[in-house]
């Protein structure tokens, strides 16, 4: 949720500005800028719009300043305009301010400031830090930026230079993520690692209300007052992590990624010898199964579709009741978390606020979090109990793909680990599963050689001029109706949504007619049958049905209109593979609709803001 960077060093900073906001577009592309600071005066380039703007009207701008931030905005207070875009100013241009997250007590800060005689230029909620800079006793900036955000309330990071100190930058955390970048003679900082990549594998996460002074020269952390000593940490992420390597969008290059993403799950976890999982990560011995009387998984978006997968295998395999809830609805409900919970939350980022939130609801109530999480170093993984690290790598399409086969395969291991250690999988049970799980990586990639046929299905679709999709699923593949309505809302702009097959006849039967696709999901498990039956229904109605089922099921074939066929596999494992066919139709369709995959409109990748 808007991506921040700052330089100070040797180099021009403006080229490590633009190429680290780049890499931080996925967190918000509505508007863009950039504060240099020059000695005595602070230069600023921002507009309205995605970064290309930016780049194109900074071309000409003399590159001698080495110290600057930029900023790529998701907006909250205020609308995209050039006015809003930070970075923001004071009254006399001193002090430039950047700012994710939310401040929550702006309206009276602002009321405030402007009685004082301050003159504000925008909408948004971030300028009244500017001001407030302006007014604190002390100009030096370590000093004056602890003054005024000891006065700000709300969840958020910020970046701050000022004219008077042209080789300094100061952050503060409180809430939202940032990382430092360690270079010699160079420091960055950044609200995500990718912006750091080109330039260093050497960072420093900052903690929850730690203020941070950087200068070429090294960095100075401190929180309530008391330096911090750094733990360095090394980044193993590739450089090309970051980049596109060849596809035309990150969500497809994700998309391909998923074979090597699961490995990388699955990676030293499994022991078939004995039909058992091994997970050795932070805390999780800690939590003993055989004393678990109940979990509530948490999570937002396709995460919360992810936690509902973990319902289904949790309970099928474990035999431990899951309650799902969305992570929004958790931190402000009542939740009964009764002796013997585990709340298990489910994220990419780790960061999302939400999630967060719940989880220190949870731990308010002493009751034990355990974290699925993807990105090494986040909130989620230091304020779990346990980790299951998902090692899916860098997920930078905003609509999540293989975070979430990455995720289902993680809830898996936990769910046959559990059912061993409680006494509800047997050996032979356990083993099957486990080599299904092996056989995972192939399948994905048998079922990514559908590439093709989806593509041609999902312009014959774009061409139909389609406003509506429903998505239907049973079992196991519930969620996977949620799920592929997602992906299809987030990127084609098209309503979609997701039912359980056998709600049809409830309510939303009434829809169906020869102009409104119906995907199922259909593939060949215990509840087959039954979703047969309910695709008649649909057929009766003229529905125009797209199948996903398992490859040779000729009948179910011949009564769609277009089939995709994926490998045959234990039930629990089939919505790692079925969602694939869903993520490539959303994908192909938003394309042919000419849309923007990597950068819908209104969303941002990581929701660090309630
Ligand atoms: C945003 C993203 C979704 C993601 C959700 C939860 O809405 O656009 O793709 O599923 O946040 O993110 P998390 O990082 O917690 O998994």
């Amino acid at each position: 949720m808007c991506g921040i960077v700052a330089y100070v060093g040797y180099r021009p900073a403006l080229p490590v500005l633009l190429a680290g906001l780049r890499r931080l577009e996925y967190r918000g592309y509505d508007s863009a800028g950039v504060a240099l600071v020059r000695p005595g005066w602070i230069e600023r380039h921002r507009v309205a719009g995605p970064l290309d703007g930016l780049v194109r009207a900074t071309r000409r701008v003399d590159a001698s300043a080495t110290t600057g931030i930029g900023h790529t905005r998701w907006a909250t207070h205020g609308a995209p305009t050039v006015e809003n875009a930070h970075p923001h100013i004071d009254c006399h241009g001193t002090w430039a301010v950047l700012h994710t997250g939310i401040i929550e007590t702006h309206e009276a800060l602002r009321a405030r400031l402007r009685r004082r005689g301050h003159r504000f230029r925008s909408q948004t909620d971030t300028e009244v830090i500017a001001h407030l800079l302006e007014d604190a006793p002390s100009q030096d900036p370590p000093k004056a930026v602890a003054w005024a955000t000891a006065r700000l309330e709300g969840s958020f990071s910020l970046e701050i230079v000022s004219a008077r100190d042209p080789g300094r930058v100061v952050a503060v955390r409180l809430g939202s993520p940032l990382v430092v970048g360690l270079g010699v003679g160079e420091q960055f900082i950044a609200s995500d690692v990718p912006a750091l990549l080109p330039f260093t594998r050497r960072v420093v996460y900052l903690e929850d209300a730690e203020q941070c002074e950087v200068t070429a020269d090294g960095i100075r952390l401190e929180r309530a007052g008391r330096r911090r000593r750094m733990r360095i940490e090394t980044l193993r992420v590739g450089e090309t992590e970051a980049e596109r390597s060849g596809y035309p969008h990150f969500m497809l290059k994700e998309i391909h990624e998923q074979p090597e993403a699961v490995a990388a799950a699955l990676q030293g976890r499994i022991d078939l010898a004995r039909a058992q999982v091994r997970l050795t990560e932070k805390g999780y011995g800690r939590i003993d199964p055989r004393r678990v009387r109940r979990v509530v998984a948490i999570g937002c978006g396709t995460a919360l579709h992810a936690a509902l997968v973990a319902k289904r295998s949790i309970e099928g395999l474990a035999r431990v009741p899951v309650d799902v809830v969305a992570a929004s609805e958790f931190r402000y409900g009542e939740p009964v978390l009764g002796p013997g919970t585990v709340v298990l939350a489910i994220s990419q980022s780790g960061e999302t606020a939400d999630t967060l939130a719940g989880v220190r609801l949870a731990r308010a109530s002493r009751r034990p979090v355990l974290a699925i999480v993807n990105v090494p170093g986040s909130a989620l993984t230091r304020e779990a109990d346990a980790v299951l690290p998902m090692r899916a790598g860098l997920e930078i399409g905003v609509a999540s793909t293989k975070a979430y086969t990455s995720q289902l395969v993680m809830a898996l291991l936990l769910a046959l680990d559990w059912g061993r250690q409680r006494g509800t999988l047997s050996p032979s049970a356990a083993r099957a599963l486990l080599k299904g799980l092996v056989s995972l990586p192939g399948a994905l990639r048998r079922t990514l050689g559908l590439s093709g046929t989806i593509r041609r299905a999902a312009q014959r679709f774009a061409k139909g001029h389609h406003g509506n999709f429903m998505f239907v699923g049973r079992g196991y593949n519930f969620a996977t109706a949620f799920e592929g309505a997602l992906k299809l809302k987030e990127i084609t702009y098209r309503h979609a949504e997701g039912y359980g097959a056998g709600e049809m006849k409830h309510g939303p039967l009434a829809l169906v007619d020869a102009r409104l696709p119906v995907v199922a999901v259909a593939v060949r498990d215990t509840v087959r049958a039954k979703i047969a039956s309910n695709i008649e229904e649909i057929r009766a109605r003229g529905g125009n049905l797209l199948v996903v089922g398992t490859e040779g099921d000729h009948a179910l074939a011949r009564r769609a209109g277009v089939f995709f066929g994926i490998p045959d596999l234990p039930e629990p494992l089939t919505p790692v593979v079925a969602v694939v066919p869903l993520q490539l139709f959303a994908y192909h369709l938003a394309v042919a609709l000419g849309r923007d995959v990597d950068r819908p409109r209104n969303l941002a990748k990581s929701v660090t803001v309630e």
